[in-house]
């Protein structure tokens, strides 16, 4: 302690106070405050270039530190790059005050992203009592089919957490997860209208051994897009709807090969949904989506509960010859209702799905008296008290 102290003075007088700020010899992090660091907080002022000379500071300090974006503010900031490696093996943030954007009139630069965090490994993200508010809602209005941010992209991040984290109305999706091996992310919160388009909640690709958990997902488009190359994607007691509920691809555009497997979602709620447990490939496109689960899922009003779609983007079946390999699909424990009549489509390629399984699922018509049903084609596998009636090729 009174090493750390005299270390403390000396540093205060030499080189910045906010190195000492909350110091404590027990755990010998270190705390940098965007506030010390030239941020205003007010909303109006940029505060890009002080969150990242802090995070700069952060980053190079070769024991534990933690960025810190205090609660009672809001940080306006036009674009923000948050780059690793760090010097330190972990590094964390924390953030309970507001972030926005500027409006999409002000936008200057890329609009491919807002908040882009590249190549930090072990960085924890305790978010509880922040927010980040995209404001879409002109982005939506007057740039429906133009390119819209994502609001914060992880970037070949590895041991990634993230804590309690509030995101609102995001110009394009909220989250995107790309290149990064571990990520956990719980008790998370987005939240954008039911008509925002393509405001994803998570939109991961590239990716292993992401779990999302305990969180609430309500946007306009997928709750969760799983896409190519990503293996051993958890997502656990999530709460989607409104949106698209959770999908796999779509995978195989244009004659690509992709892979997707490992992928175990259970003990999630898809309420007022227009997809529940969704699987996507372009006709033409090569590679496979294989053991997936669905498991334990509670359905409100979902309008496709259940759906593979190996016809995805295309209006008239195709008779092409190539598709992404959709095998070792398994459906269990589903209860709730569909606001359509079918309540479980299989559309697959003439080359077929295999091996998938439907175990105690229990879908009928959202409208009392009125009854469910399945369609399917080419698939094989295995059905155990399932209703509606199913029965699938050996
Ligand atoms: C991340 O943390 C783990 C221990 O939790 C450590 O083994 C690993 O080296 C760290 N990664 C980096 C790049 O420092
Ligand atoms: C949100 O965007 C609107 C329209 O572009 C703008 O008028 C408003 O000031 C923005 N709100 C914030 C908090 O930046
Ligand atoms: C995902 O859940 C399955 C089943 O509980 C488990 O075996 C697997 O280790 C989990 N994977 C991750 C990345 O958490
Ligand atoms: C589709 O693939 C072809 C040939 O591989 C390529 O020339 C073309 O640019 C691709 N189109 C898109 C939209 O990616
Ligand atoms: C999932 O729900 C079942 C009851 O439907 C419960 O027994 C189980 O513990 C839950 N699992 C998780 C990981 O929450
Ligand atoms: C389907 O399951 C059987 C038995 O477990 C296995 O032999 C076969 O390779 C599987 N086929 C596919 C395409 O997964
Ligand atoms: C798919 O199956 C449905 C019945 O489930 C049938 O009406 C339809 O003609 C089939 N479509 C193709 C392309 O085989």
């Amino acid at each position: 302690m009174q090493r750390l102290l005299i270390c403390c003075i000396l540093i205060h007088f030499f080189v910045s106070p906010t190195l000492c700020i909350r110091s404590n010899a027990l755990s010998q992090m270190t705390y940098v405050n965007v506030m010390d660091q030239g941020a205003h907080g007010d909303g109006k002022i940029d505060d890009s270039n002080a969150i990242l000379s802090a995070w700069q500071r952060v980053c190079g300090m070769a024991g534990p530190s933690t960025l810190v974006i205090p609660s009672g503010k809001i940080f306006f900031v036009k674009r923000l790059e948050l780059n690793g490696p760090c010097k330190a093996q972990s590094v964390g943030i924390q953030f309970a005050g507001k972030i926005v954007p500027p409006t999409m009139d002000t936008w200057v630069g890329d609009r491919g992203s807002w908040i882009v965090i590249s190549d930090v490994n072990n960085l924890t993200i305790d978010a509880k009592g922040g927010i980040i508010d995209g404001n879409g809602s002109s982005w939506w209005e007057k740039c429906r089919s133009c390119r819209r941010p994502t609001s914060l992209r992880f970037h070949n991040c590895n041991g990634l957490v993230v804590n309690s984290l509030s995101m609102t109305n995001s110009p394009g999706a909220h989250i995107s997860v790309n290149g990064c091996n571990g990520a956990k992310f719980s008790g998370v919160s987005i939240t954008a209208p039911e008509h925002s388009p393509n405001t994803d909640g998570f939109d991961i690709a590239v990716s292993k051994y992401i779990t999302i958990k305990d969180s609430t997902i309500a946007t306009g488009d997928d709750c969760i897009a799983i896409n190519g190359g990503c293996s051993n994607i958890n997502a656990t007691r999530l709460f989607c709807g409104p949106g698209h509920g959770i999908s796999i691809g779509s995978l195989g555009k244009n004659g690509s090969h992709e892979i997707v497997e490992e992928i175990y979602v259970n003990n999630c709620s898809f309420i007022g949904t227009t997809n529940g447990a969704r699987i996507k490939t372009w006709p033409g496109g090569s590679g496979y989506a294989r053991k997936i689960t669905f498991d334990q899922i509670i359905l409100k009003n979902a309008q496709n509960p259940i759906i593979i779609d190996q016809n995805y983007g295309v209006k008239q079946p195709s008779a092409s010859e190539q598709a992404v390999m959709v095998s070792e699909v398994t459906y269990r424990g589903f209860v709730g209702t569909s606001a359509r009549d079918l309540a479980i489509v299989l559309k697959c390629s003439t080359l077929g799905c295999f091996n998938i399984t439907f175990d105690n699922v229990h879908i009928v018509s959202s409208q009392p008296g009125k009854p469910a049903y399945a369609s399917y084609n080419n698939t094989h596998g295995t059905v155990i008290n399932t209703v509606p009636k199913i029965s699938l090729l050996k």
